[in-house]
């Protein structure tokens, strides 16, 4: 029996919904494998826990989490606290703490979603967006000065290493090279800044010479949207750094249909800490409560949780079930449809069992 220790931290919104339902996956899939079990272990963390107790987690929340194999995790933000206080609070002090450096985010069409680009099907779009996760405009560095008064500056200041650059590059080359397509983009904005971007395109090229079989080319950001949006099909794995690769997953969700199938997958590869596993859709305040988020991302990402843990045929059973769904139409409204979180959660699980 292979036993797996999963931390589960739902936290804001719909996260609760979506995690809850991503449980109730999990456990179906154990009861089908049968070799494999998870133990998960809850954390109210978030903005509630915060209203109550004045932080996001417990001083010695990154010592409780060590001990797992994975975090799956929901969403953060609220509407009454400001969200630069989740975020710093629990998200990035997770993914930062456990040096999660990359962010993975697979995008592709699934039958039975419909993209909003005219002629787009399942096959046109098929990508695996690799974000920096750990540096870059994501830093916290910077500050403020003159608070209040007409002459008050504020700094963001971007962090670019070569260590932190080179390890994403490698990680991004590598990925492009277990793809059948062997193809990498690499995205920068080195023509208008022209230091840090510059070194990222530096690195690349050195990086690049270790994967010979690896085709790559690169793109300036800007550039980079007007070619997913018309020409999809060109692209294969994305390499970006920490906010071009934010923008463009969430371009890359709503061209595959909706945020709401999009997974991601924060990774420590060096397996130091635990990595971490969640939708990228937010807490989605305007539909908490109402049973109709999609929880085709929380299965998306427990799928990619499932292959860091070395479960890979868990991870396909998981995914052929979810795909089925979708073609069926059994789908929530964000993606046209009209089901419910739980009809579609049910149908997955049906869809697993008769496997
Ligand atoms: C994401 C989100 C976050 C990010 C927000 C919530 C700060 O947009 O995961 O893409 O920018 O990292
Ligand atoms: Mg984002």
């Amino acid at each position: 029996m292979r036993n797996y220790k999963i931390a589960a931290i739902p936290a804001d919104g719909i996260g609760t919904e979506v995690i809850s339902a991503g449980v109730s996956v999990l456990e179906c899939l154990q009861k089908k494998v049968g070799d494999v079990s998870f133990q998960i272990e809850h954390f109210d963390w978030g903005s509630d826990y915060y209203k109550k107790n004045g932080v996001m987690m417990p001083e010695n929340g990154l010592e409780k989490l060590k001990a797992f194999d994975a975090i799956y995790f929901g969403a953060v933000g609220a509407p009454d606290v400001p969200d630069h206080i989740t975020l710093w609070g629990l998200r990035l002090p997770i993914c930062q703490g456990f040096d999660q450096y990359a962010n993975v985010r697979p995008t592709k069409i699934m039958s039975g979603i419909q993209s909003p680009l005219r002629n787009a099907g399942p096959g046109d779009l098929d990508w695996v967006i690799v974000r920096e996760n750990s540096e870059g405009e994501y830093s916290g560095h910077g500050g403020r000065a003159h608070r209040g008064l007409p002459e008050e500056v504020g700094t963001e200041v971007a962090i670019f290493t070569r260590a932190g650059v080179t390890r994403i590059m490698r990680y991004a080359f590598k990925l492009a090279q277990s793809r059948p397509r062997k193809l990498l983009t690499v995205v920068t904005k080195s023509n208008a800044q022209r230091h840090g971007m510059v070194m990222w395109d530096e690195i690349a090229a050195e990086v690049a010479t270790e994967f010979p079989d690896v085709s790559w080319d690169k793109m300036l950001v800007d550039a980079m949207t007007v070619r997913m949006t018309l020409h999809p099909k060109s692209l294969d794995t994305i390499v970006a750094t920490n906010l071009h690769a934010d923008i463009l997953s969430d371009l890359a969700g709503a061209l595959a249909g909706s945020l709401g199938v999009a997974p991601t997958a924060n990774i420590d590869p060096e397996r130091r800490f635990p990595s971490m596993f969640e939708p990228i859709h937010g807490s989605a305040f305007d539909i908490t409560g109402k049973g109709i988020a999609n929880p085709v991302a929380s299965f998306w990402t427990a799928a990619q949780m499932l292959d860091h843990l070395g479960e890979h045929d868990a991870s396909a059973l998981l995914m052929s079930a979810v795909e089925e769904v979708c073609a069926a139409g059994i789908k929530t409204p964000d993606v046209g449809g009209k089901a419910t979180t739980r009809v579609v959660t049910e149908a997955v699980i049906a869809a697993i069992m008769k496997r």
